[in-house]
């Protein structure tokens, strides 16, 4: 292990407990080394996002840390995090930016042309949702879901294009089982359906540009939104401790797919669900 990997490891072992990161990252026969890339991940001031961003820091990139609601809970976790990421040796910022908005989406990526005048990477994996039946949604909400959750994802690749087009840049979305799965309370999935073609769409559109686009399908995560949901589904509360996905392991998914190594895939969406989705519909 070199010195800048030794000092990681120090910190991030000190971070392991409340993080639910793992090491193995940092064991020298697993190396997918980004350094001197950038990874920008949306929503990624905490749960899923926030280990994203620490396991492109561990392997060497620089990012950028985004979140949509400035002056609360969220943005102190954004700044402990880029602390975090900061006293690793690698670089990070945060950016509020609120994906629905076209302009702030707009500022985002001139923010992140500003702080590194590059990008390798981008992530998208914010999403905002009601949790009830989709016929019981109120305009605004019917709104929220399709503004945050398809149009602006649509919005960061377009804005992030010229920079991984000078990259030949990867993106990778993160959708979720309730794209193949119904769930009453979940109209989210109807949106990570969609996502999942755009992910097929944007492979072949792209390709061109030599820019990749892969996703990751995440089964059930414990996260500040699954707290939500199983109030909603009170079914998740019958499912055993080891069939939840931990937020590093859609990581080391989300590191593969940036990585040479996944070269041969393109328009794929994984799914990652510790089997979840095998058990409960076979
Ligand atoms: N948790 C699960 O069980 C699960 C399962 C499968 C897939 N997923 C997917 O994984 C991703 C992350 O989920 P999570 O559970 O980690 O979410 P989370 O804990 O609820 O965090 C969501 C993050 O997205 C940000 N965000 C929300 N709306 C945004 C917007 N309009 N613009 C910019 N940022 C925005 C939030 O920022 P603020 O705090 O400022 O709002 C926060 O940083 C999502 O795409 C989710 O659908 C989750």
């Amino acid at each position: 292990m070199d010195g800048f990997r030794r000092k990681a490891a120090r910190r991030v072992e000190a971070m392991d407990g409340r993080n639910q990161i793992n090491l193995h990252f940092l064991k020298p026969m697993r190396k997918v080394l980004f350094d001197n890339k950038v990874a920008l991940i949306t929503g990624s001031s905490r749960g899923i996002g926030s280990a994203i961003a620490k396991k492109f820091a561990l392997s060497g990139a620089d990012v950028i840390i985004n979140y949509r609601k400035a002056g609360g809970t969220s943005q102190k976790q954004g700044e402990t995090l880029c602390n975090e990421i900061n006293e690793m040796g690698r670089k990070a910022f945060f950016i509020q930016a609120d994906i629905s908005k076209k302009d702030s989406v707009k500022a985002l990526f001139n923010g992140t042309n500003e702080k590194y005048g590059r990008l390798d990477f981008l992530i998208l994996n914010a999403a905002k949702a009601p949790f009830k039946p989709i016929e019981k949604l109120f305009e605004r909400e019917l709104r929220q879901l399709v503004e945050t959750n398809y149009m602006g994802n649509i919005f960061c690749i377009q804005e992030a294009l010229p920079l991984l087009e000078k990259s030949g840049g990867k993106v990778i979305f993160i959708s979720s089982l309730g794209s193949r799965f119904y769930n009453e309370s979940y109209p989210l999935g109807s949106m990570k359906a969609a996502m999942e073609s755009v992910v097929r769409d944007c492979a072949e559109s792209l390709k061109e540009k030599n820019i990749s686009v892969n996703g990751i399908c995440a089964g059930l995560v414990k996260t500040d939104s699954f707290k939500v949901l199983r109030q909603y589904m009170e079914e998740v509360n019958k499912i055993p401790d080891d069939m939840f996905v931990k937020p590093d392991e859609i990581a080391d998914v989300v590191l593969f797919l940036c990585d040479e190594a996944s070269r041969g895939m393109h328009g794929q969406t994984i799914v990652v669900d510790k089997g979840l989705s095998s058990r409960l519909y076979r």
